[in-house]
Formats: C-alpha cells, structure tokens, sequence
C-alpha cells in the first residue's frame, strides 16, 4: 500500500504538471530523448471494481498511468470487430473537435483522450495528427519500446483499408539514415540521436583526443551541409548590419587556434543515478574530450556586424542548423560579456585537429566557448543573434541548469536557477579499470582533471584506500596558461600496492588554481538531471593474489 501511495502520489502530481508545463518543456522533453517518462494519469484512480485494482497495481509497477486510464476504452477497442477507414477519413481526423487519430503501419488509432497525456507534450503529438506515427518515432525512437506500443493499444479503433495499407508500408523516411558512420570503439549511450563516450582505456590515451573518439552529444539527427552554399546569419544590433558569412568569408578573418576540452553537464551522471535516480543518458566519465580548434573568434565577428559591449546584460544566441519537427533548432547562449572579450578566445571554429570539423562535431562551423559547458558549444551553426537572456526562449533555458538536493520534478522552477556556464572543477580515474584484477607490486593510476573558467588545475591527489590517505599525482600533457586553462590536464601515479590487500577503492580529486576543490560524496550536489557529478571519482580493483 505504501509503495502504491508512493508512486501514485507523485504520479498525479505529475500529471497535472505536465498539463501545466510551457510547451518548450514538452518539446524538451520529447526531443532530448533522456526525459521520456510516462507520466501517470489523474484520470486513472476513480473507479474500486477489482478488475480496475488489478489494472491499477500493473499501471503502477510498469509505470504505465495512460494504460489504466484507459482500461475502458482498451476493452471497448477489443469487444468490437475492426473497421476498415480511408486514409482520407483519417486525415480529416486532425483537430480536438474532430478527434484526432493517427496510424501506425496498418493500424488506426483515436488517440483524442491521450493528446494532453503526452509525455513528450500534446504539441508533440499534434505534429501527426491524422497522419502516421512512423516519422516522429523514426526521429524519437525512445517510442519504440514495447510499454509504449501497449499504451497505445488501449486506442486502436481499427484499420486502413486495403488500398490505403499498400500506401502506408511505403517505407517512411529515417531522419537518422544520413548520421555519419561511427567509430566502434565508442561506447554507445543512446543510438537516436547519437549519444557516444570514448572508453576509459583510449580517454587519456593522447593529450589530443583522436576526432573519431572524441565524444558526441546529439539532441536531432546530424545536418548533412553543403560547405559550398554554406552561410552563417550574423543578425547586426539595431539599426546595424547584419551578415551573412560563407565559409570563404569566415576564413577572411584571423585565423585563430586554441587547444580546448569540452565536456558534458552530464558527464559522470551514472554515478548519481546509482546515488538516486535522475533523467538523463547515462554518461560514464568519457563525455569529455580535448581538442585543437581553429577559426575566427566571435569578437571579431560580432564587431564586424557593429556589436559592442554597451548592451552589457544581453547574451549571445546561438542557433544550430539541426532541428526537430516543429522547426525548433538546437540553440545556446553565453552572455555578450565573454562573446565580445577577446581574452575569453571563443571560437566559430571551422577545424578540429587541423581537419574540417567531423560530421559528428558541427561541420562545417561551430561555436567553441573555452572554459564552459558543452551545451553552449553549438555545432553546425547557423545563427548568431545578440537578445536579453530572458527573452531567448530555448529549450537551454529549460535545462542545463542545477538544483539543490532537494528539488525534485514536482517542485522544480527552471526559473529560479541561472543556466550553467563555467564548470567546477573535475577528475576521473581511467586506469585501471573499474573492477579490473591488478598485478601485486606496483599500480599505475591514469586519469584526466579539469576546471572551468580558465582556471588551471594544480594537484590532483589520489588515494589508494578510499580516502584515508593521500600521494599526489604527476601532472602530465601541456601546461596551461593563466586564467586561460582551456585544457585538461593528465595526470597518474606510480604506487606500490600496500601489501597483504586484495582489493584497493582507488580514489582521485583534483584542485584548481582558485582551490576549488570536488566534493567527496555525490549525495550533496545530487540533482534531479544528474547535471554537475563531480564527486570524488572511486575505482575499485581486485589484487591478483
Ligand atoms: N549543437 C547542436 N546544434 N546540437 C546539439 O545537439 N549538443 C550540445 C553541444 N552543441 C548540440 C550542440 C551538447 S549538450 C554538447 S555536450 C556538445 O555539443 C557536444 O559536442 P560534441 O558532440 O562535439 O562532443
């Protein structure tokens, strides 16, 4: 009873936020692929037969509220024999007040009742309305999972006539099917969109990560671009000019070249989930990755088009030329400040490892922000714009974003908290391995460590006995400069295995020049998107006797 009080609690409450979240959530939601949750219906709870216990009890364990609440209507679906419907009658079926259906290969549906059940949004769903299902869930393809083909079951009202089906298996296009070929050493967090981390073992191999195995966070299917037809809209300030930049134009400015690490909010986000769930891929400690960028640097750019610093608390809008099918692109921001200070040495990078950027990373232009999340390093730019912060209304502004503990998704105000820019201070252990047997003797322990903003990392420590004592590591790879430490540092450590020990829980933090220093534990910086894990980094590793 109690589990069933808790999960249906937090179910309704859920229901109604979700009838009362801003549609840019829902398309958040839907389009990132890490939120999909079903959210459980308010409608499900009225009725006391057993028959509706029974159902209530399965909705609850398989998270399925929309399944109970239409436990009704899956019944009348069954009772009656199919009908056969026109395309055409489908079609006229697109508006609340004709209903709205969609299909499914062969398969019709009502799905009126569903629409404001939409875990993605009901704006979402209206995009088929009286049309297939197939393109949206090529594109989202977290709906094809069993639960959600059961949900929509419960609608089924019949099926396309014969003629009509023919048309209906033509094949639909797969938004995905022109995504680059990948490197199979990636480790593979989500397929569509693609999702990818290098393994630990390649992570630090080189101080420069190879582009093939640089990680790769995609919201939408990758933009295939013609380098040749290529522009880039610089909206000027008002009054002012705007431009439109070919890639030739682009390179007309000074070229500049910085060696940058990127990593994702979410990186290490598996290590609070195992804290307490979150929503989000499941990034291990590879969504970092470090790389040679060259291009023009925004200031420039900006000051061509007339920008200047006067409009001191206005951000810097970016807008990726990938987008869902709502027309929504993938955008970031950075405020104007950074964008316009030629010190900050953010990019409109065109190379990467003295290569036009790969595919997977943007080509042909993207925005490289040294010192800050990766979120705002737009790929395959397409627009620059300058607005205040508030009225640049991107998904961004609904996410990357960091909460306390103790905000969870019923009580969650994306308002209430500034959108993460500068990093705190990180470090990971990739060798050895997590659970991997080490030699008796000595051990070499590898990793990474980083700061945002600039700020240089200056030790890192590592323990071989969970934390209790300490020896600091090497710092390896390139010295960073000042306030500028755009790159990681590697790092490792020759030890001897303390004798008589069959298993070492070997731990790593680093400090930054400011004497940031990670947490211990992830309990305290715990949130709800699993943004900002940066907690001691533990591997555990058994001694071969
Ligand atoms: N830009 C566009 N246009 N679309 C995206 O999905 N993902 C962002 C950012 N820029 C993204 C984007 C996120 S969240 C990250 S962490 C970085 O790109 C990842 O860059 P990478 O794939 O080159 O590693």
């Amino acid at each position: 009873m109690l589990l069933l009080h808790r999960t249906v609690v937090p179910g309704l409450r859920q229901a109604y936020r979700l009838k009362s979240a801003p549609s840019r959530l829902c398309i958040w939601a839907c389009s990132t692929n890490d939120s999909f949750q079903p959210q459980r219906s308010s409608h499900a709870f009225s009725g006391d037969n057993s028959s509706t216990r029974g159902w209530r009890v399965m909705g609850t364990l398989l998270g399925l509220g929309a399944v109970l609440a239409y436990h009704d209507h899956r019944c009348r679906a069954a009772q009656e024999s199919p009908r056969i419907y026109t395309r055409e009658e489908v079609r006229s079926h697109s508006s609340p007040e004709t209903g709205i259906w969609v299909t499914l290969g062969s398969e019709v549906f009502d799905v009126t009742e569903f629409v404001d059940l939409h875990p993605g949004g009901p704006s979402k769903l209206m995009l088929a309305a009286g049309g297939p299902l197939e393109p949206f869930w090529a594109l989202y393809a977290v709906h094809n999972q069993s639960h959600v083909r059961e949900i929509l079951a419960q609608y089924k009202i019949g099926e396309l006539s014969p003629d009509d089906k023919a048309a209906s298996i033509l094949k639909t296009s797969d938004p995905y099917a022109d995504d680059p070929i990948r490197h199979p050493a990636l480790k593979v967090n989500s397929q569509r969109p693609f999702n990818a981390e290098p393994p630990p073992e390649l992570l630090t191999e080189n101080y420069i990560t190879p582009n093939p195995i640089f990680f790769t966070r995609n919201h939408l299917p990758v933009p295939n671009l013609d380098p040749d037809t290529y522009r880039l809209h610089v909206v000027g300030p008002p009054g002012g000019q705007s431009l439109c930049l070919s890639l030739d134009d682009l390179y007309q400015f000074p070229k500049h070249e910085i060696t940058v690490t990127l990593q994702c909010a979410g990186n290490r986000r598996s290590e609070m989930t195992r804290f307490k769930e979150v929503r989000g891929l499941e990034w291990s400690a590879g969504a970092i990755s470090t790389a040679r960028w060259a291009g023009a640097r925004l200031c420039d750019v900006l000051s061509q088009a007339g920008h200047h610093l006067s409009e001191s608390e206005a951000h810097v809008c970016f807008e990726g030329l990938d987008s869902d099918p709502t027309g929504t692109a993938y955008g970031a921001s950075i405020p104007l400040a950074r964008a316009m200070d030629p010190e900050a040495e953010v990019l409109l990078a065109y190379e990467m490892n003295g290569q036009p950027l790969p595919r997977d990373h943007g080509f042909p232009v993207r925005v490289v922000v040294p010192g800050v999340v990766g979120a705002r390093h737009v790929k395959w730019l397409g627009k620059v714009s300058v607005e205040p912060e508030e009225s640049y209304s991107h998904w961004q502004r609904r996410d990357y974003k960091g909460f306390s503990p103790s905000v969870d998704w019923d009580t969650v105000d994306f308002d209430s908290a500034p959108s993460i820019q500068e990093l705190p201070v990180q470090s990971a252990i990739t060798q050895p391995k997590d659970g991997e047997t080490i030699e008796s003797g000595e051990v070499t322990v590898k990793g990474y460590a980083w700061s945002g903003g600039g700020r240089a990392v200056v030790r890192v420590d590592v323990s071989l006995d969970g934390g209790l004592t300490w020896q600091v590591a090497e710092l390896d790879g390139e010295e960073q400069r000042a306030r500028k430490a755009w790159a990681w540092r590697l790092w490792q450590l020759q030890a001897p295995v303390p004798a008589g020990k069959k298993e070492l829980n070997i731990v790593c933090k680093a400090v930054d020049d400011s004497y940031n220093v990670q947490p211990d534990t992830v309990a305290p910086i715990w949130n709800l998107r699993g943004v900002l894990s940066n907690a001691w980094h533990h591997v555990h590793v058994h001694v071969a006797p």
